[in-house]
């Protein structure tokens, strides 16, 4: 009998299990009990002396339920029994795998990897030439008590100047749109040119006050009916003030009922009008992309690192806004992933626009210090009744 079942995916994982001569395996049960319980996706084949599994996409949990049961009862002998261990360990230690729903993704990414000396070469180009030059001090400063966990109100380009140099881990916002929106104490309205002036001056403040290492998160969505890449004109300012763009996230929203309607000149090439689901997350380092933290600090897991690092998310837009009163929240979930992806425990973060104070709600519930800025008495009330309403 062929013990054998390819995959036709030359990007599998492959394990090489040796398989002792002298024992009696039970090789054709073996081979049974895979077949019945992996798909098309995962292929082995029994030699005389080893078997080689080729991982491609498995349940895990299912899995090791299966191998449980197997190993509890009298279907294999001792020695088969051995093997199967043997293999359920050797599957367990591949750490490197995607996640697709509930399942693990196998990829030998060696064999990703087409191109020969790609360190050398990455040195050679000059990775974030840009920022040659930067004059950023890597001596990094306490948060003066008074602003530790704190809501303030006020505007940001006068608050921000109280605070000391390098002394902010993260900064997580979402500047105001300038669409139009009813904000209770701004106009979001504003000439662009001014908006910009007035954008790009608190965020000169904002990456004075990050620490050396700390990292800045922009949600921006651009204003796509005014023809102004937001995204990309704030991306230039960093990129000019010698921060290191770390990367893009994709905000998928899946609002698919969006506006605009008229979509532009109806079905002609004349003049369409594109629509988006989705906003954007920009990512900022200050003078390196490695960030000072301890261990013991660090509070996300495994399966949330693998999903997240993938810059594309999906999150259903915030759906408190009418309660909470704020006309442009981003939601607990972004909050949420961006903090434990890009801060440790105990950090400071600092949200600039801080609205109803989605971003100090959420390091406040996964333990980071907060200090939330916003302009809007009103806004300021809710954000600091959210830090206290969450605990009931
Ligand atoms: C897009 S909203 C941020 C919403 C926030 N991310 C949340 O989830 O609640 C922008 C906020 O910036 C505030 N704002 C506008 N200009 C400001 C300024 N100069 N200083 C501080 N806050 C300002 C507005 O009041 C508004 O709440």
């Amino acid at each position: 009998m062929f013990l054998k079942r390819n995959v036709e995916c030359t990007m599998n994982k492959i394990l090489e299990i040796e398989l002792n001569k002298n024992h009696i395996i039970e090789k054709e049960k073996l081979f049974n009990l895979f077949t019945s319980f992996f798909d098309e996706e995962f292929g082995f084949d029994f030699n005389d002396n080893s078997v080689e599994i080729q991982l491609g996409t498995i349940d895990y949990n299912s899995f090791k339920l299966h191998v449980n049961k197997t190993l509890a009862n009298e279907i294999l002998n001792d020695e088969t029994k051995d093997v199967l261990k043997k293999i359920f360990d050797s599957i367990s230690a591949v750490k490197s795998y995607g996640l697709k729903g509930n399942k693990r993704v196998y990829v030998d990414y060696n064999k990703e990897i087409k191109v020969k000396n790609r360190k050398e070469k990455q040195n050679n180009r000059g990775q974030f030439f840009y920022t040659n030059g930067n004059n950023f001090s890597t001596i990094n400063n306490e948060l003066p008590d008074e602003f530790n966990n704190k809501i303030i109100c006020g505007d940001s380009l006068e608050m921000l100047k109280k605070l000391p140099d390098n002394c902010i881990d993260a900064i997580l916002t979402s500047p105001p749109y300038n669409f139009g929106l009813d904000y209770a104490a701004t106009d979001d309205d504003a000439n662009w040119e001014k908006y910009f002036e007035k954008l790009f001056a608190i965020f000169t403040q904002c990456i004075r006050v990050l620490k050396y290492g700390g990292r800045a998160i922009i949600n921006v969505q651009p204003l796509f009916s005014d023809y102004i890449p937001t995204h990309h004109i704030m991306s230039d300012f960093f990129i000019r003030q010698k921060m290191i763009w770390k990367g893009e996230i994709l905000w998928e929203k899946n609002n698919y009922n969006c506006k605009y309607t008229a979509w532009g000149s109806w079905k002609s090439p004349s003049n369409p009008y594109l629509k988006y689901t989705w906003e954007f997350l920009e990512i900022f380092c200050k003078g390196d992309l490695k960030k000072q933290g301890i261990a013991d600090n660090i509070d996300i897991s495994a399966d949330e690192f693998k999903k997240w690092v993938v810059g594309k998310w999906s999150i259903a837009p915030e759906k408190n806004m009418k309660d909470l009163n704020h006309p442009a929240m981003f939601p607990e979930e972004l909050a949420m992933r961006a903090l434990k992806l890009f801060s440790f425990k105990n950090d400071i973060i600092l949200d600039p626009f801080n609205g109803a104070g989605t971003t100090t709600t959420v390091a406040k519930k996964l333990n980071r210090r907060y200090i939330g800025i916003d302009i809007s008495e009103e806004y300021c009330t809710t954000a600091e009744k959210r830090l206290v309403s969450y605990l009931f």
